[in-house]
């Protein structure tokens, strides 16, 4: 059954802060007041699924259940063609704890130079879950393709926005300006899907 998602405070199943603000950007427009996992100390689950749905339907309830309010997670990652779609769902897992995001590229683009990859093809995807106190919930995926360059270039996004080249272009989205990036997105893409149904 569907249900529209009324316009009010929405919980941000999510403790990076990157995520945060693209997640604010698409939804305060929209009246929503975006509050993050982060900001309310909520605990961050184990992500113990194997699809980004999964994992992303766990953020969700469990910031819902927390809140007692609609809650919305994102679960993402990139998914390099040459490495069988690794690291996808462990994509945060490769930057090590704390978190290192150039260690993570370079352990991709090792792995790349390792097997002599010519496709150096990768898609980041998205997948927004909604989950409501009540236990209704919604899930939505996006996607966003381009290739791996190296070295990093461009200081603004987060993750692997260095190293990726979205297609049709030639600079990283982290020398995009961030509203370019914020309407091509996995997370955009995602998005279109989430408001198409809900709003
Ligand atoms: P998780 O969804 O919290 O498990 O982590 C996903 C990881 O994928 C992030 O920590 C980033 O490294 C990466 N990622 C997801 N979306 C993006 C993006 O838009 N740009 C760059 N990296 C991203």
């Amino acid at each position: 059954m569907s249900r529209k998602l009324q316009p009010g405070r929405l919980v941000a199943a999510t403790h990076n802060k990157g995520k945060v603000v693209e997640l604010k950007d698409l939804f305060e427009p929209l009246g929503f007041e975006v509050v993050s996992a982060g900001d309310l100390d909520l605990d961050e689950p184990e992500e113990t699924e194997f699809t980004f749905t999964g994992n992303a339907l766990i953020k969700a309830r469990a910031a819902a259940k927390a809140t007692g309010a609609p809650a919305l997670s994102d679960d993402s990652g990139i998914a390099v063609t040459a490495l069988g779609g690794m690291p996808g769902v462990n994509t945060a897992d490769w930057a090590g704890y704390p978190r290192d995001f150039y260690k993570a590229m370079q352990k991709v683009e090792t792995a790349l130079q390792d097997i002599k990859a010519e496709d150096r093809s990768a898609k980041f995807v998205c997948c927004l879950a909604v989950v409501w106190p009540d236990g209704h919930e919604m899930t939505f995926e996006g996607e966003s393709h381009g290739t791996l360059t190296w070295p990093p270039r461009g200081k603004m996004g987060f993750g692997f926005d260095p190293v990726f080249v979205p297609v049709g272009r030639t600079i990283t989205f982290a020398e995009l300006d961030p509203a370019e990036k914020h309407a091509m997105s996995h997370r955009a893409d995602a998005f279109k899907k989430l408001q198409a149904a809900l709003l």
